[in-house]
C-alpha cells in the first residue's frame, strides 16, 4: 500500500526521542519531510542529523507561547503547505491526585490542553486540503493508570478535544488520536522507576509485573507506534476521522 506521504511536510512534536522520534522516522522512511520540535537543542540537532535529509530541527518549548512563531516561521521558510502535525510533548508528572501541587496541575493543563490549542490555532490555517492532525494521548483515556492521576484526569480531556476538532475541521483536515499503553521509551522507564520506588520493589521486578499484565507479554517498540501514526497521518487513512486508536498490546480490556 502506498501511504501517499512522498514529499509531504509534517510538524512532529516531542521529536528528539521516544514516540515523536519514531513517528518522524517512519514518516521520513515514507518520503515525507519533518519539522522536529523539542527543547534540548543539542539532542534535537543530533536526532535531525541521524534522521537525515528532510529533517528540520526547531528547538522550542511547546508550553511557551513563543514556540508557535518559530514553528510557523520554519513552515513559511519551506514554502510548502503543511501535510499534518503530531501533537506530542512530554508527559504530565507522576503521582496520586492529592500529592500533586496546584502548580503541577496547572502546568500539566498548560502542556496537554493549552499548548496544543495554541499550536493548532496557528497551524490549521496553513494546512493543505486532506491534512491530518494526530494527538498522542495515553491508555488513561480508557482506563486510569496507577500513580499517574494527572494523566488520568487530563488525557480524557485531550481525547475530547480531538473529537471536537474532528467535527469542526472536517472535511478539510482529519483529526485522530493514538493512545499508547507501555511503549519502551525513556518516559515509560521513568514511570517504572517511580512505581518501583512507590511499591518498594526492584526495578526489574516492577518491569516484569507490568509486562506480565500486557496480553502481548511485552512493552511495545517505538517503531510499532510509529507505523500506526504514519498510517493515520497519511492520505491512505482518508476516511478515518475522530478515532482514538489504542497501541497497547491489548492492555485495555474495557468494552467497546
Ligand atoms: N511511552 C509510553 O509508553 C507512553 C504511554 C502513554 C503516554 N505517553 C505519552 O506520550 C508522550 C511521549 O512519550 P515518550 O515516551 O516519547 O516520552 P519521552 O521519551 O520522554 O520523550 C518526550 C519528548 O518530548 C520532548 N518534550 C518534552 N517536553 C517538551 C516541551 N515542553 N516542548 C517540546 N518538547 C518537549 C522531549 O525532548 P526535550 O526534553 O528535549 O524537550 C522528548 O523529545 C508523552 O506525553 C507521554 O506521557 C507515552
Amino acid at each position: 500500500m502506498d501511504l501517499g506521504l512522498e514529499g509531504k511536510l509534517f510538524v512532529v512534536g516531542g521529536a528528539s526521542r521516544g514516540l515523536g522520534r519514531a513517528v518522524a522516522a517512519q514518516l521520513m522512511a515514507e518520503g515525507a519531510r519533518a519539522i522536529l520540535v523539542s527543547r534540548d537543542e543539542n539532542a534535537l540537532s543530533k536526532t535531525a542529523r541521524e534522521l537525515g535529509e528532510g529533517a528540520y530541527p526547531v528547538a522550542a518549548d511547546l508550553s511557551d507561547p513563543s514556540s508557535v512563531n518559530r514553528i510557523s516561521g520554519a513552515i513559511s521558510e519551506s514554502g510548502d503547505e503543511l501535510g499534518g502535525v503530531l501533537v506530542n510533548s512530554g508527559g504530565p508528572p507522576f503521582g496520586p491526585a492529592l500529592e500533586l501541587e496546584d502548580e503541577q496541575w496547572l502546568a500539566a493543563f498548560g502542556s496537554l490542553i493549552v499548548g496544543p490549542l495554541r499550536l493548532l490555532r496557528a497551524l490549521v490555517p496553513v494546512m493543505g486540503d486532506g491534512a491530518s492532525v494526530l494527538f498522542v494521548t495515553s491508555s488513561s483515556v480508557r482506563q486510569p493508570i496507577p500513580n499517574l492521576d494527572a494523566s488520568n484526569v487530563l488525557r480524557p480531556g485531550v481525547a475530547a478535544l480531538a473529537k471536537c476538532l474532528a467535527r469542526e475541521l472536517a472535511p478539510r483536515v482529519r483529526v485522530n488520536s493514538l493512545a499508547p499503553g507501555r511503549i519502551d521509551t525513556e518516559r515509560s522507564r521513568s514511570l517504572d522507576a517511580s512505581n518501583a520506588r512507590a511499591l518498594g520493589v526492584a526495578l526489574e521486578e516492577q518491569r516484569a509485573r507490568a509486562s506480565g499484565a500486557i496480553p502481548m507479554g511485552r512493552y511495545g517498540e517505538p517503531e510499532e507506534f510509529g507505523r500506526a501514526a504514519a498510517f493515520l497521518l497519511s492520505p491512505a487513512a482518508s476516511y478515518i476521522n475522530g478515532v482514538s486508536l489504542q497501541v497497547d498490546g491489548g492492555s485495555v480490556s474495557a468494552l467497546p
